[in-house]
């Protein structure tokens, strides 16, 4: 298994160049790569029109969105809600002539005074009026009776919101700093005449695109059915999926991923058998031993799924831990092997010191693309 260097490659890995791409740029999510890594990737593996690409930890959807523009029928699968709504969103197909009225008159709706019964922490993230707005509009938005129309108008109602809101995510934590914030009708305005906008001019092929609620360690596909993977499970030591997207859940009415869905987050976990992944574990900490166990069996699932001479590639990371570094990405690629995988090569994008919170630094983590062949 061949190591390699290639830190142009490194801003792929991360959601800055979609931020200028219809569509792709409709929510933001700080975990996803770009768009352009899959068209690199597809191009590199040689996809075209009837392949069958898988993203078992989809996201908000990024490599179903490029392989939707190439032409490749593709499936995503997640375990957490709000990604699943905004995926959804992203990939439906829209009659913007009819949308375009509904935001016109949304947007020019006379206010009334709205009952606001939300939790603290939502009610701390916002301006009093401001949270009035949001009120106010998600109670409009839910009476539309058209499904689709309904949870594009909400998704554009959650970024507006957020955008006018006070809160912003510290890794995990939701942290919250008064500032001054532009009218939410406004911003609701902007976004929903933009995501119009986007509707019209965005170009997609004729191909099958899936998006649907499911495990990674369990998909339900069959086997040897998938030409390629293109995917980014979560890293090790992020447990921004359970905590960061409170109040995007509360705008949305939508709940948190199940206790135990996310890989590698659940309590009690010291009694489980990692006989499995016992030479990889050794000395490793609680949160790698369980996140190292699903790995693995997310991995030999891709393997159960994969046609012979299928490709994957898979965008992780080191793991930060206050004592060191817990070493992720040549580990995972000995578990392809061990699975049944060629483990092609290995390369690193992007390599960032870990720090204790007092700032001390403890160790570098490499950010890298795996590749394996089955
Ligand atoms: C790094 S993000 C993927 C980002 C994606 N590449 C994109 O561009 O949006 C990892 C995703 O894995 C999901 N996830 C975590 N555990 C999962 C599981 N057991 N099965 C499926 N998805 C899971 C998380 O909810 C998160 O959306």
């Amino acid at each position: 298994m061949k190591i390699v260097k290639k830190f142009h490659l490194g801003r792929l890995a991360t959601f800055a160049p979609n931020r200028g791409l219809p569509v792709y740029n409709w929510v933001y999510f700080k975990e996803a790569f770009s768009r352009d890594l899959v068209f690199l990737l597809a191009e590199s593996f040689g996809l075209g029109k009837g392949n069958f690409v898988l993203d078992p930890f989809c996201g908000v959807a990024t490599t179903l969105l490029a392989c939707n523009q190439l032409g490749i029928d593709s499936i995503g699968y997640d375990v957490h809600p709000i990604m699943l709504f905004a995926s959804r969103v992203k990939l439906r197909d829209y009659d913007v002539e009819a949308l375009k009225p509904i935001v016109r008159k949304l947007v020019k709706l006379k206010f009334e005074m709205p009952r606001v019964e939300v939790p603290d922490f939502v009610a701390r993230a916002f301006s009093k009026s401001i949270l009035e707005d949001v009120v106010f509009f998600r109670q409009k938005i839910s009476e539309v009776e058209d499904e689709r129309t309904r949870e594009f108008l909400l998704l554009g109602l959650m970024n507006a919101a957020m955008r006018c809101s006070w809160a912003f995510k510290d890794g995990a934590a939701i942290k919250v700093r008064k500032r001054r914030v532009p009218p939410l009708r406004n911003e609701l305005r902007r976004q929903l005449v933009r995501m119009c906008h986007d509707v019209e001019h965005f170009e997609v092929k004729s191909c099958r695109t899936t998006v649907k609620w499911g495990d990674a360690r369990r998909t339900e596909l069959e086997d040897e059915s998938v030409d390629a993977v293109i995917t980014s499970p979560p890293y090790l030591g992020k447990r921004e999926y359970i905590y960061a997207y409170r109040i995007e859940q509360e705008i949305l009415s939508l709940g948190g991923p199940p206790a135990d869905g996310l890989i590698g987050v659940r309590d009690g976990g010291e009694t489980e058998d990692f006989s499995e992944v016992e030479g990889f574990i050794e000395g490793e900490p609680l949160d790698a031993k369980l996140y190292f166990k699903d790995m693995f069996t997310a991995i030999k699932e891709l393997f159960r799924v994969c046609k012979n001479g299928a490709k994957v590639a898979l965008v992780t990371s080191d793991g930060c831990f206050r004592d060191g570094v817990v070493e992720v990405c040549v580990p995972l690629s000995e578990m392809a092997k061990e699975a049944g995988f060629r483990a092609k090569r290995v390369l690193v994008v992007n390599r960032r010191f870990c720090t204790t919170p007092q700032r001390k630094k403890v160790g570098v983590a490499q950010e890298a693309l795996l590749l394996w062949e089955k």
